[in-house]
């Protein structure tokens, strides 16, 4: 028994017509009409065994066995019509109207290979059904049976009719009329009726996949995993799933993971994303962009906000210029955003059904968004439906809405069982089935192999005794291939699981048919074929069968295979290689052409790096570097090499690996310093010192650094770089505590980043910039600052582009807060949480929480915000950030009175930032500690509040220093200096008043009363 679709086709309405035509027209007429029939059905694949006068029928699945047999068949009918000239736009050819009827079911069969039975009496009552469809079918139309619209309808546009009562069946029958196919790419087995083998088993498995259905269509988000052992049945269950869903009950989107797609970000969301719009490989530009358009469009999203993200993930297109791309993190957000959007719109009709397959190989983030979707839409009807190996463990898998259903091998009956199904009855041997049953353990996919083994073996009995493991078995059939079938296999193994025909013929050498050989493959059940308009895609069967092919090649071999696929791929992308650089890489990363080895990796990680894929950015750099240490050192290698490191930069300082990015620049330095390319010669410089001034690095170091990275770039006339680098010197003065200078460089960078509309360098110089104003306590200068950067990050994103928001919305809040603008302040930290920023922001946002916390005197909430937010920092090794909210923790710790908790933390930044030459950061830390000891009635305080002052003046810091005379105000009175402390007091005032600070007058007040009342002035600290 095989399932077929029959597909029955005549010509409406023939008697009429040959009396107006005359017989001998009508003949010709049905001719043409027959060879332009019967070239479509051969196109996709069916025979056309019977002729019923005026018209045919035509049979897909057999004799070839396809497991897209009704898609196939659909595909076919839709071509006739068109071809017939149904489709005005290609000019009517025939001016006839056909019907068509197509059914799907069982037929009766020989053996694999046997010839075909002609007669209708073997098709038997599938053929009628089809037969009679046709007969009830208006002029012009397709009319399915159920049965058929059942495994179509994942992928066909139906519109229902009838209950038709067909000739000779008593129950009327519902039917169903095809208005089209859709463009989306097939499921590898979206009819599951394609196997051999009977499905077995797996009813309570099942089960289980249909209960959380249920819980999804009543409102719950779901994510179930299958896990099992490769072979065990995991995308059978799935497809058997899909297969007894009712119609309509869920949209159905399938993408995959591959094996080597573990490093290319997004690979799993691009998966879905290309097979839901049914983009191919040899789409141009303009097909795939307007493929995402219509997808988009078809959920009811903007396709002109949100498609230039999608195509540039597809490595086409540019988000409204090249600028917008040096944020990858912005672009990840979209993305994110986009694909969250796209789920819920798509579930809102009925259930999403996510299906994510062998997700053991997924990217990083791929697999960060399931875990963000998995979070962030629990009252959406979608399910997520993941397999994968056991070892790996999904982003959810503690939460309660998920579920994981392990499958155990099948049982020795249901192995039995599976045999037979494969092996015909004749060649069953008990004794061989037993012995297959034993050694494949119950694993399906053994079960399959070994049975095809013993039916292709020759000698049954001595062949199948041989092979043991599973990769043997597949190994032995494999062997036993024609060497010139086998070595197309082989090629194809390198290209991957999935390759076009297209691909394949350009690296294949071999002599004759390749398609001959292909179909030979396929009928050996080694490889699939799945059918689109644009030409043949193939799919090795199961994972194994590629990698045993794979690693069956000599590594001489695999290495000019690989070199010749990257070539091939090359071609075939022409113009646009960063589309597929990381397929680049990969290939040329195993062939012998070391060179563009290492360029498509520096390519790849470039592209890794602006899709915010930092750790696969990381990877790539370091294959290409690992590459160049075993090639001849040459200038261009040298060169090579350079570039290697200096545009990882980017990306280590995101990741803040500042000492470990340092070394490897120092490292490069020798060739750096002998190459006569002054832009490599200044990035290197202004990079080294950046790094140095945020990681913990002397401060005049950092300064010299970029200072010869200016003179440099000046000197060749580089404006832009020389704009870089005094953008980065802006940042070593802050942390130097050279709070002018960097006010006045950073202006002079940002003059030139504006002139030359770089709003990415202009905003990032203002944040500098903004904390540099914010040390000096000119509120108003940096809410300014802060308004001009948010222009400039609406400028370079998408206006809605979360990140940037959240960016300048808690450097704004920040600002508030240390001026004394409490709820305003909290207000914009907590609108920049809320666009759930990265960790970095989030954590920046929430320590200014906890700080106004603190001012606002709840302050144990506060300090638990920080200590939190310190932990982190201290982790992330961004040293200088970590001694910036240190100061503020300890003074939290102070005002409740816990000075032994805020002892250490500002002998610790004290120490740190006297070693380094920080200065702002030691007269902070002097303050405090002098604050703190004042408080205890120790001795020592005075020093330490002087010293503060002194160096608070020095770098002009003029909020804090106001704030350190209030201390000095209190010691000045216990020593009974009561002129000195009021004359401080009124300086203080001043200034406080001076920069528009809110809440520190009525310190000041408080502590002028206290003057006058002879009462001790408070200290910042809880006195004991
Ligand atoms: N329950 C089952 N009954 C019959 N055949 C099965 C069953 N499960 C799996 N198979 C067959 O075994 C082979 C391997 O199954 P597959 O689902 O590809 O494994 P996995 O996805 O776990 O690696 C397939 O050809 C499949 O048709
Ligand atoms: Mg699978």
């Amino acid at each position: 028994m095989k399932q077929v679709t029959v597909l029955f086709c005549d010509i409406v309405n023939s008697t009429a017509m040959t009396e107006r035509l005359g017989a001998e027209a009508m003949r010709d007429l049905v001719s043409s009409f027959l060879r332009e029939s019967l070239a479509e059905v051969h196109r996709y694949g069916g025979t056309a065994p019977q002729f019923t006068g005026e018209g045919f029928m035509a049979l897909f699945g057999a004799p070839r066995a396809y497991e897209d047999h009704v898609r196939r068949c659909l595909l076919a009918a839709l071509a006739i019509q068109r071809a017939l000239g149904a489709d005005a736009s290609e000019g009517a050819r025939l001016d006839l109207t056909v019907r068509f009827g197509i059914h799907t079911g069982p037929v009766v069969f020989g053996p694999l290979g046997e010839k075909l039975p002609m007669d209708f009496t073997a098709i038997g009552d599938t053929a009628n059904v089809a037969a009679r469809l046709q007969q009830a079918a208006e002029p012009g139309t397709i009319l399915l049976s159920e049965a058929t619209r059942r495994l179509a309808q994942s992928f066909a546009r139906l519109e229902p009719v009838g209950p038709l009562t067909l000739k000779g069946k008593g129950e009327p029958m519902a039917a169903y009329r095809l208005l089209g196919v859709s463009h989306r790419r097939s499921g590898l087995r979206e009819s599951g009726s394609g196997h051999l083998t009977t499905f077995v088993d797996r009813y309570s498995e099942l089960a289980v996949l249909d209960n959380f259905l249920r819980q999804v269509e009543n409102g719950r988000s779901q994510t179930i995993g299958v896990v099992g052992e490769p072979g065990i049945g995991k995308s059978r269950l799935l497809a058997e799933f899909r297969q007894q869903l009712a119609r309509g009950r869920v949209t159905w989107v399938e993408g995959r993971c591959v094996s080597y797609g573990t490093g290319i970000p997004y690979w799993l969301l691009l998966d879905l994303l290309r097979s839901n719009c049914g983009i191919v490989e040899t789409d141009t530009q303009e097909a795939i962009s307007e493929k995402v358009h219509s997808g988009l469009r078809e959920v009811g999203m903007d396709p002109e906000q949100d498609s230039p993200v999608l195509l540039h993930l597809l490595g086409i297109g540019d988000i409204g210029g090249s600028s917008a791309l040096s944020n990858p993190e912005a672009v990840k957000t979209k993305t994110f955003e986009i694909f969250h959007q796209l789920s819920i719109k798509a579930s809102s009709r009925r259930p999403l059904m996510l299906v994510l397959e062998d997700l053991h190989w997924i990217d990083k983030i791929s697999e960060e968004f399931l875990g963000f979707l998995a979070e962030n839409a629990p009252d959406a009807r979608i399910m997520m439906l993941a397999t994968y190996r056991p070892g790996y463990r999904p982003p959810w898998i503690d939460k309660s809405y998920a579920g994981q259903t392990p499958l155990q091998p099948l049982s020795r009956d249901d192995s039995l069982l599976m045999v037979r199904s494969v092996l015909s009855a004749e060649r069953l041997v008990g004794v061989v089935t037993e012995e297959i049953v034993a050694k494949a353990d119950g694993n399906p996919f053994f079960l399959e192999q070994l049975a095809l083994h013993a039916g292709e073996a020759k000698n049954l009995r001595s062949d199948l005794m041989v092979p043991d493991s599973i990769h043997d078995v597949v190994m032995a059939r494999i062997d036993r291939l024609p060497d010139e079938t086998k070595e197309l296999l082989q090629t194809a193994a390198v290209i991957g699981r999935e390759f076009s025909s297209h691909l394949l013929s350009v690296v294949w050498k071999g002599p004759g048919s390749l398609e001959a050989r292909l179909r030979e493959l396929i009928r050996l059940e080694f490889i699939s074929e799945r059918v689109a308009t644009e030409g043949s895609t193939y799919v090795f069967r199961h994972a194994l069968t590629q990698e045993t092919a794979y690693g069956s090649l000599l590594e001489r071999h695999r290495r000019t295979y690989h070199g010749a696929v990257g070539s091939a791929l090359e071609e075939l992308y022409g113009g646009r290689t960063e589309e597929v650089a990381e397929l680049l890489a990969l290939h040329f990363g195993r062939s012998d052409e070391a060179e563009k080895a290492v360029d498509y990796s520096i390519l790849a990680a470039e592209k890794s790096q602006r899709h915010w894929a930092n750790s696969e950015a990381l990877t790539y750099f370091g294959d290409a570097l690992r590459r160049l240490d075993s090639m001849p050192v040459t200038e261009p290698n040298g060169l090579r090499r350079v570039d290697a490191v200096l545009k990882q930069s980017e990306v280590q300082y995101a990741v803040g690996r500042y000492a470990e990015h340092i070394r490897t620049l120092e490292e490069i330095r020798s060739i750096v310093d002998k190459t006569k390319d002054p832009r490599r010669r200044a990035t290197w410089h202004y990079w080294i010192g950046l790094l140095h001034s945020v990681g913990g690095g002397r401060p005049e170091v950092a300064i010299k650094f970029c200072r010869e990275a200016a003179e440099i770039a000046s000197a060749s006339g580089l404006d832009e770089i020389d704009a870089l680098a005094e953008a980065c010197l802006t940042q070593v003065y802050v942390v130097a505590g050279r709070l002018r200078d960097a006010i006045e460089t950073g202006e002079r960078a940002l003059a030139s980043f504006e002139a030359r509309g770089d709003p990415w360098w202009a905003a990032r110089t203002l944040w500098f910039l903004i904390m540099a104003a914010n040390y000096l306590g000119e509120w108003d200068a940096a809410l300014n600052y802060e308004r001009r950067a948010l222009e400039h990050s609406i400028a370079v994103e998408d206006p809605r582009s979360k990140s940037v928001q959240a960016l300048g919305l808690w450097r704004m809040g920040s600002t508030y807060i240390q001026q004394g603008e409490l709820e305003r302040g909290l207000q914009c930290c907590n609108r920049a949480l809320a666009l759930a920023p990265i960790p970095r922001d989030a954590m920046m946002a929430r320590a200014a929480i906890g700080y106004a916390e603190i001012k606002a005197g709840r302050v144990d909430a506060g300090v638990e915000q920080l200590t939190e937010a310190l932990a982190w920092f201290d982790r992330s090794d961004h040293r200088y950030a970590y001694l910036r909210y240190a100061l503020w923790l300890a003074e939290g710790h102070l005002r409740r009175g816990d000075r032994a908790s805020a002892r250490p933390l500002i002998d610790e930044v004290l120490n740190t930032s006297r070693r380094m030459g920080y200065l702002h950061c030691e007269g902070l830390a002097c303050w405090l500690m002098g604050d703190g000891l004042a408080a205890e009635a120790a001795p020592g305080a005075e020093d330490y509040v002087e010293r503060a002052l002194r160096i608070l003046e020095e770098v002009d810091a003029r909020n804090d220093l106001a704030r350190a005379m209030l201390t000095r105000a209190a010691l000045r009175q216990t020593a009974g200096d009561v002129a000195t402390a009021r004359q401080l007091l009124n300086q203080a005032d001043a200034i406080f008043r001076a920069l528009g600070t809110r809440d520190e007058p009525a310190r000041v007040e408080a502590a002028i009363a206290a003057l006058d009342r002879n009462s001790p002035i408070p200290l910042l600290a809880e006195r004991r």
